[in-house]
Formats: C-alpha cells, structure tokens, sequence
C-alpha cells in the first residue's frame, strides 16, 4: 500500500490528525511548531526537555500522548541534534526515524512539521520531497511471499500531511512518482529467484509498458537473440533452465526526432558464481543481482509518471547464473555481440559479460545521446565505497559531475573512481581480444575498463550498486537505488 500525500498550513495545535510531528534541537532549542505545541500544552515539551526525557539528539523520537490543550491525539518529538550542523543528510535521517517511529503506532495519519525546518541551500520542494520519500520508504513493506496473516493487526499508517505552501506542491508530485518508482524496484529486486526470473522481470515490464500509450515494451529471447549475435550474454545464460531475456522499454515523451537517453540494467536473477562456484554463505544475497535491471526500470516508471518530456529507452539483460553440464567455463572463448572476443577467466565475472552485449545493443539500435548503465558489478566496489555510495566511473567529465550532482540532490550519492587507460592491460588476454577479469587489484575500476571496451564513441557512464542496493543481514531489503539518483538526473535534463 503507498502512503497518501498532502499538503497543509494549520497550525499544530489546532490540527485533528492521530499524530503531529515537531523538531527539538539539541540542548531544548525548539523550532516554532514545537514552541507553539509546548504553549498550548503550558509547556510540556520544555518540561520533558528539563527533565531529559526529550535529548534532541538526531533521530531520537518521544512520543506525547493525548496531551491537553491542542487537538491531535499524539506529538510525536523528533530529535534534530545540533543546529548549527543541521543539513540535507541529517534531515533526510531524521526524516527517517521519524517515519519509522510511526511506524510502530497504531495511527492511520499524521500531520509532520519537520518540512518546516530550514535546511542550508535546500528549498521547500526539496524539503516536501526528501521527507515525503523517506516516509514512503519507512512504511515499505515486502509481504509477497509470506502467508496471509489475519486481519487482527494494528492500524497502519496511510496518510502524511506535510506542513508547507503551495510552491511545495512540485515537490510532491515529483515525490509521487519517485516512491512508485523506488517501489517498483523494491518489489521486483526482493522477491525470490524461483519466482523472479528473466521471464518475470520480462512480463512485469510488459504489464507497466501496457497501461502507457507512451511506452512501448520488446522482448528479445534467446533464439532472437541467437540470430543477433549475442555470445556474449547467451554463454552466460546457458546453465540455467530460466531462460535469458533481453527486455527493452521505449518511453517517447520528448519530440520525434531527439536522441533517447539510454540506461542499461544488469538483470542477473541469481549469480551463484557458475562453474567459478561462489562459497555458500551468504550466497543468497545473490538474488539481489538483478539490482541494477530494478533500478533501471524504476526510474523509467518514475520518468513516466513525471510524464517527463524526453525520450528514454530502457534495456535489460537478464539471466541466471548456474553451474551445469552445459555452461560456461573458465577459460572459454566467446563472440560478443560488438565481435571482440572474450576469454572467460572467472565465470562469476558474468555481469560484464551480459552488460557488454545489451551496451552494444543498446548504442547500435538506439543511437542514444547518453548511455548509463548500473550493477551490482563487483565486490571490490563494497570495499572501496561501502554501503553508503555507489561507484561512478565514466571518461566523460561533465556526464560524472551531472551524476554526482543528482546524487548529493537526492542523497542517492555515488562517488567517482577513476577509469585512466593505465589500468586497460590488466584486461590483456593471450587469448582473445580482451579477459574478463583483471586480477587482483582495483576491481571495480577494471569491470569498468571492461565495460568501456564496448562503449567507444558513447557519452557514457558506469554505477556500480554493488553497495547500495539492498541492505546486508537476514532481513536486509532492496534499497530502491539508483532510482532516485537517476530519475534526478532525468529531471535535469528535462529541464
Ligand atoms: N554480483 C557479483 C558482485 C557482487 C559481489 C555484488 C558481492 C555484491 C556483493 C559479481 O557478479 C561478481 O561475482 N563479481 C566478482 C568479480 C570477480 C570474479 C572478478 C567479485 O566481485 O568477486
Ligand atoms: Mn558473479
Ligand atoms: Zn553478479
């Protein structure tokens, strides 16, 4: 269920809703909308903060409960920590907190004065945006494959109203389509190989394509794509009985004539390693491979609710990576799609392998003005950056600074590596024209060196997700990134 979204100028202590939200700074500064609750309430928010029940350390949350004198049920005070530090990262965390302490009550709606709070170099619209994202993102909850449970269960909240005037109004509308989008990618990335396969992922960009009169859905399978010449991506797909798909979208906003942005998603629905077998803990995170293919689509939902003027194709290569008698195997040699050779050292290397092919694609049928593909391309890029940043590496200077710049908007951030030629001869091969790995050293670097072998001549850019995609541990989930960052970045071009 997605959460509703409004906007609102009453005051707090006047507002009927289940719960308000206001900000307390560290060391009991209160913002207005707290100063105005705490007088109608003959200070009960000075008192707590004297008694130090309230800290005002960020994301600290205490809730009153049916206090007398102002009208809603509930206030629930969100700690903003220093003011003097105060910025767009600690907002959107506090944002967060906040939505995840509703989380926990029984409440249908809420009404946050936390938009209010002035964030250095950020707008309304931003504030509108960042908040209304996060919620969303707090009340996501996965339950395709649990059984249904009995309808006992506490109310959940449905419905924030966030204080702020009209010019925020963009800021929401934009938020809307966002949340689809990131929801769209969450869905598809945390559900189970057995059930998202290549097929799958294939149908459900169908299913989207089909409720849009201006957006159109192709579906390649491997016979097709026999015929075409993709030996690249065929090799990889061949262990596994789920099929490769190669799934292209076309959203055709702009006029007639513009050249299409381009994304290209890796869509690996499971990579146990292949014949290069992965060890087994923690292998089933590898149903997160396809993060890529998610984010990737979920921004073309979120370009298309925006109902952005452009054009915008999106590709995914999809397969499943699986030891048999019949896969791949280190040391093989394979035809790509462009006709440079590939000797296959590792066969866990497969994400490149099926990019390089869809990369091809994607600039031989499209021409596009831009292409830009994301993965979760290498283990190397979660030591390097963590889970904090994706990887960015891209020869074109100004592309690299329009992405990192929709990244620090959204908080969606990626951070630039470099892709210098010095690090190419580690792809030499003996062999063929080019190894699918490059040792030891600078792994996110050298995928991306592989990937930049099939992009000559293309405006093009690499974000490797393996970090940021979904959420380590047992219960870790999709993130939804890259949605935001590159639906921002979209939202620029539009201009
Ligand atoms: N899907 C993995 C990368 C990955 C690993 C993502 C861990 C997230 C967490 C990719 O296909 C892979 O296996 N890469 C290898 C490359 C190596 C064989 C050169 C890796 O990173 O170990
Ligand atoms: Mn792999
Ligand atoms: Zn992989």
């Amino acid at each position: 269920m997605t959460l509703q979204f409004s906007l609102g100028t009453a005051a707090p202590e006047t507002v009927d809703a289940a719960c308000v939200l206001v900000g307390v700074y560290e060391h009991g500064m209160l913002t207005s909308a707290a100063a105005r609750v705490d007088s109608a309430t003959d200070g009960l928010i000075k008192r707590q903060v004297e008694s130090g029940d309230i800290s005002g350390k960020a994301g600290s949350t205490t809730l009153l409960f049916a206090p007398t004198g102002i009208t809603a049920k509930r206030v629930l005070v969100v700690g903003l920590g220093s003011q003097k530090s105060f910025d767009a990262a600690r907002f959107q965390k506090v944002s967060i907190e906040a939505a995840r302490a509703m989380g926990k009550l029984p409440l249908t709606d809420a009404v946050s004065y936390l938009t209010e709070v002035e964030v250095p170099g950020r707008s309304n619209a931003w504030r509108v945006r960042v908040a209304a994202l996060a919620s969303d993102h707090a009340a996501y909850r996965y339950t395709a494959t649990f059984k249904p449970r009995d309808k006992s269960k506490q109310p959940e909240l449905n419905a924030i109203t966030f204080a702020a005037g009209d010019d925020a109004q963009h800021g929401l509308d934009q938020a809307r389509a966002i949340a689809e989008g990131v929801r769209f990618a969450r869905d598809l990335a945390n559900l189970p190989p057995n059930i998202c396969t290549p097929a799958y992922i294939a149908e459900q960009a169908q299913a989207f394509a089909e409720g849009s009169d201006k957006v159109s859905c192709n579906v390649l399978d491997e016979v097709e794509m026999g015929k075409l010449g993709f030996g690249s991506l065929l090799a990889v797909g061949r262990g596994s009985v789920n099929k490769p798909r190669l799934i292209v979208l076309e959203y055709k906003g702009g006029k007639e004539g513009d050249k299409p942005y381009a994304f290209v998603g890796k869509g690996v629905t499971f990579d146990s390693g292949g014949i290069s077998l992965k060890p087994g803990a923690g292998m089933e995170e590898m149903k997160f491979d396809m993060g890529g293919a998610a984010g990737v689509l979920g921004a073309f939902v979120a370009a298309v609710k925006m109902g952005l003027k452009l054009n915008l194709v999106c590709v995914v290569p999809s397969v499943e990576n699986m030891p048999d008698g019949d896969s791949y195997r280190p040391s093989d040699v394979l035809t790509s799609l462009s006709g440079l050779t590939i000797e296959v050292l590792n066969t866990d290397a497969e994400g490149r392998l099926i990019l390089c092919d869809a990369l091809t694609y994607t600039a031989q049928t499209f021409h596009p003005h831009t292409l830009i593909d994301a993965a979760t391309l290498t283990g190397a890029c979660v030591i390097a950056l963590g889970k904090h940043a994706s990887g960015l590496m891209s020869k074109h200077d100004d592309l690299a600074a329009e992405l990192l710049a929709a990244g620090e908007e959204t908080l969606d951030r990626a951070w630039r590596l470099p892709l210098w030629d010095d690090y190419q001869a580690q792809l030499d091969s003996g062999f063929a024209d080019v190894a699918n790995i490059g040792g030891k050293s600078a792994g996110a670097i050298t995928a991306a060196c592989f990937l930049s072998r099939f992009t000559d001549g293309q405006r093009w850019a690499h974000l490797d997700i393996a970090g940021t995609a979904w959420d380590e541990g047992r219960k870790g989930l999709a993130t939804g990134r890259p949605v935001a960052l590159l639906a921002q970045w979209l939202l620029d071009r539009a201009g």
